[in-house]
């Protein structure tokens, strides 16, 4: 990844300029033909009432999975007190001084760590963004010299949330995996030994948000996505029947989405599904988002039991999750190209 200056520190400096890199085509812009800011709302399913084997929102889920790739989540038992703790926990890592935050830096072929998006060419437009990337589960894998700890309560902070998400997210798998005609068990089982990451994003205010992307847009390599947006400022975009569509935010909901991984295992039942984030002139944004991954040497590829030769031909070829990470992580976010070339 090629070295890139924080977006953060640059709008601090001078609010007003928004540097040639970050500007982009005029067909990527946020107000391009597609956006379309009230003709959708994505899927609310209740939490509780799905974890108690209600019908309705068993099939609010899945409807959720196969038409959208996105729902958001109430009523799933995470205090405020958890997510109030993670935002402020972010919140104090991005207040850092750069020399500070420099400190947790990615190194040259690192994903852990303080930095911004993959950059992989001088030609490529860059996103008004700045993430700090943590491996958070199982612990083994954390690499604490990228983590903060010397921000009282941050370590803390992430750990809860990440076992509290570890919970949601293994009750959204097992519904998933009974709507797939399997075990509660099976889709957990399928990971091997699964891992946790964390993304935090910071995307400082911008000037002239019609210009720029917070992030491109992307699918995620991930089984699914948990993220915790801001309660107010709407940034993160979906794309729905060709059109982008705001994510309307939910005081303490969770967005969930459904990532490559789980599309290729479903044999494109279940779509993981592009999204992008934009930038507003008020004020920062954070968001944090916290992927679901299947071990190094798990093979992905279509389950037989969502496969048949008539109906439902099998979609995607096999290949093992790590080599696929690589190939996703290869190129710049392009759009949905991850899965493509598994065809
Ligand atoms: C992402 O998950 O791709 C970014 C989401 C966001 O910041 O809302
Ligand atoms: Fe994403």
């Amino acid at each position: 990844s090629l070295p890139v200056p924080s977006v953060q520190e640059m709008v601090r400096k001078d609010s007003q300029s928004v540097p040639e890199r970050y500007i982009q085509e005029h067909n990527n812009r946020p107000l391009d033909s597609e956006f379309s800011p009230d003709l959708f709302e994505i899927p609310i399913i209740n939490f509780s009432l799905l974890a108690n084997g209600d019908e309705e929102e068993q099939r609010k889920l899945d409807i959720s999975c196969k038409e959208w790739g996105f729902f958001q989540i109430t009523d799933h038992g995470v205090t405020e007190k958890v997510l109030h703790d993670m935002k402020a926990a972010e919140a104090a890592f991005f207040e850092l001084p750069l020399e500070e935050k420099k400190k947790y830096a990615m190194g040259e072929n690192d994903l852990q760590g303080y930095g911004q998006g993959y950059v992989v060419s001088e030609q490529q437009k860059l996103e008004w963004c700045d993430l700090i990337f943590l491996m958070t589960l199982p612990p083994k894998i954390r690499k604490f010299k990228h983590w903060p700890v010397s921000i009282p309560g941050f370590k803390e902070a992430v750990e809860t949330y990440s076992t509290e998400m570890q919970k949601v997210a293994d009750e959204l798998l097992a519904n998933i995996s009974l709507l797939m005609g399997m075990e509660r068990e099976d889709l957990k089982s399928l990971h091997g030994e699964m891992k946790q990451a964390m993304r935090m994003n910071y995307y400082p205010l911008c000037s002239r948000p019609e210009l720029v992307l917070g992030i491109s847009p992307h699918s995620d390599a991930s089984t699914i996505t948990l993220l915790l947006q801001d309660d107010e400022l709407t940034g993160l975009q979906i794309r729905h029947k060709q059109k982008w569509v705001p994510v309307k935010p939910i005081p303490n909901a969770i967005v969930v989405n459904i990532g490559d991984t789980l599309e290729v295992w479903s044999n494109g039942v279940y779509k993981s599904i592009e999204h992008r984030a934009v930038t507003n002139e008020k004020r920062s944004r954070m968001s944090i988002a916290t992927f679901f991954i299947p071990g190094d040497e798990v093979d992905i590829g279509p389950l037989e039991s969502m496969v048949d030769d008539k109906h439902h031909p099998r979609m995607y070829k096999k290949i093992k999750y790590l080599d696929f990470l690589r190939h996703s992580l290869g190129g710049k976010l392009d759009g949905k190209a991850h899965t493509e070339f598994l065809k």
